[in-house]
């Protein structure tokens, strides 16, 4: 147990889906595990593990942003000793080569949190994907036809940021495809605990052009995100 997580040492699986929104945690474990079992539901942020196709896997909200993730991200690393995580949400595309519903891989995750200039000046450290997860995520991706881009990520502190086009232009120069507010967070500690991550995320909202998604595409484009998600972490899954 630890102070945000009520979980039994054993509770999770080797590998950890991460949703940010609670009910998301929620509907992943109804929709696709069997036998879902609610393992936190400390303030809210639900955690379950369950089986799909016959593999054991989790599922554990993060809340919104890297503080928060953070918390949930270390401690299942060091108390519950989990080795995979993967992160799946929504992103909003910063360039006009990826679109909305479009599923993008992160290869890495840059940031303006504060939480890693501190921890590496006078380094500049590059949060990155595990390279196993990514290929196995874009080998399966592919088979499916799955329209998908490998790319960086911003991981940005700020959800409403000042004209957004002008923001991030010098990102979408630089290879950066998308934002969105935890990957950073969970590439950094995956790497400082010895775990293996990567960020599956569903383009929802495009800041150039303001396109969206309609419910129903919105909601397809989640189950393939959540689709390649399963079929990376029980692949991963040695016993
Ligand atoms: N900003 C940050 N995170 C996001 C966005 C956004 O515009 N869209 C989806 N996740």
């Amino acid at each position: 147990m630890t102070p945000h997580n009520e979980a039994k040492a054993g509770d999770y699986a080797e590998a950890v889906l991460l949703p940010g929104d609670p009910l998301r945690a929620k509907w992943i474990a109804e929709t696709f595990l069997e036998d879902a079992k609610l393992v936190n539901s400390v303030r809210n942020c639900l955690g379950y593990t369950g089986f799909w196709n016959g593999t054991r896997i989790s599922v554990q909200a993060t809340g919104m942003g890297q503080p928060s993730t953070g918390i949930y991200v270390h401690e299942l690393l060091n108390t519950y000793g989990v080795k995979t995580l993967i992160r799946v949400g929504t992103c909003g595309g910063i360039t006009t080569k990826i679109k909305v519903r479009d599923i993008v891989l992160g290869i890495s995750a840059s940031t303006d949190s504060a939480t890693n200039t501190s921890v590496f000046a006078p380094y500049i450290y590059a949060p990155a994907a595990d390279f196993e997860l990514l290929r196995s995520a874009a080998d399966y991706a592919a088979s499916q036809m799955i329209e998908y881009h490998v790319g960086g990520l911003v991981s940005s502190d700020t959800f409403y940021v000042d004209e957004p086009a002008r923001a991030y232009e010098v990102l979408a120069r630089h290879g950066v495809l998308a934002v969105e507010m935890e990957a950073s967070t969970i590439y950094t500690l995956a790497a400082r605990f010895d775990a293996k991550a990567l960020a599956i995320c569903a383009v929802s909202d495009c800041l150039i052009t303001d396109e969206d998604l309609d419910a129903e595409s919105r909601q397809s484009t989640l189950d393939t995100m959540i689709d390649i998600a399963l079929n990376v972490a029980a692949r991963e899954t040695t016993g």
